[in-house]
């Protein structure tokens, strides 16, 4: 039985003091329905770590550098992160993906950067509106799978998530069917890679999940928790979608 796993994406939101309120009502909340786990940015990561030391909410970050150390001007390295005391880090995220160019090479060089400092990454995966309605997602989802996965030396904690990039942000939400199907076929495609266990590991839905949408997605057989954008930022919509995820 894959127990499930909410993971809130901050992305660039935030203040020291709207960390604090924020985390304040999630801790006070203490959810133990399902994981669950913060992704603030790099400059909120040690206050996040701080705040959620001995509770139930781990930490992640968003991205990390594919290098180890190095000269590499404004990077941060995945062995700083784990230093820190994240437990995850985010890779491939389609806005990483769109705005800095990420290839599924340098994902790939990122994943195992994070493998080998130590943490879990949670890969993102998904297609465009215009992959999707040329009938291309699943080979876009399959392709993005193998690029970042095949070769990698372990995959010890790793959690994929598929994130539509027609959903992100849209209010547009894939449906349960459409989220379930592509599930199921990423686990079909993960089953063939090396070193994963598909059966036991945890698949994420992301792109505009909220309180209202989803009790019906992880009612899918294969949707196992969600990665969640401008929804986590608000505690009490949050903590609905983790009591969603336990129910
Ligand atoms: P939204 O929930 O705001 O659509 O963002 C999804 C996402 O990109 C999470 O990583």
């Amino acid at each position: 039985m894959r127990r499930s796993l909410v993971v809130a994406n901050w992305k660039m939101h935030g203040s020291r003091a709207s960390v604090e309120s924020l985390l304040g009502e999630l801790l006070a909340a203490a959810p133990t329905a399902a994981d669950v786990a913060v992704c603030p940015s790099f400059v909120h990561l040690s206050q996040a770590v701080a705040a959620c030391a001995g509770s139930a909410i781990g930490v992640g970050a968003q991205d990390c550098s594919h290098a180890a150390s190095g000269a590499y001007t404004g990077e941060v390295a995945a062995a700083m992160l784990a230093d820190l005391g994240c437990e995850r880090v985010i890779v491939g995220h389609s806005e990483r993906r769109q705005y800095h160019g990420e290839s599924d090479a340098l994902v790939a060089a990122k994943l195992n950067a994070a493998v080998a400092a130590g943490l879990a990454p949670i890969l993102c995966v998904g297609e465009t509106r215009e992959q999707r309605e040329a009938g291309e997602a699943q080979a876009v989802v399959a392709a993005q799978l193998r690029g970042a996965l095949e070769g990698a030396a372990s995959l010890d904690g790793l959690v994929v998530a598929y994130e539509p990039v027609w959903a992100i942000g849209t209010g547009l939400t894939a449906t349960p069917g459409q989220a379930q199907e592509m599930h199921a076929w990423l686990r079909e495609v993960l089953a063939e890679i090396p070193g994963v266990d598909a059966g036991q590991m945890p698949l994420l839905y992301g792109g505009s999940v909220k309180p209202d949408n989803a009790a019906s997605l992880f009612e899918a057989p294969d949707i196992d928790g969600a990665l969640v954008g401008g929804a986590s930022l608000v505690a009490g919509e949050f903590l609905s979608i983790v009591g969603a995820a336990g129910a």
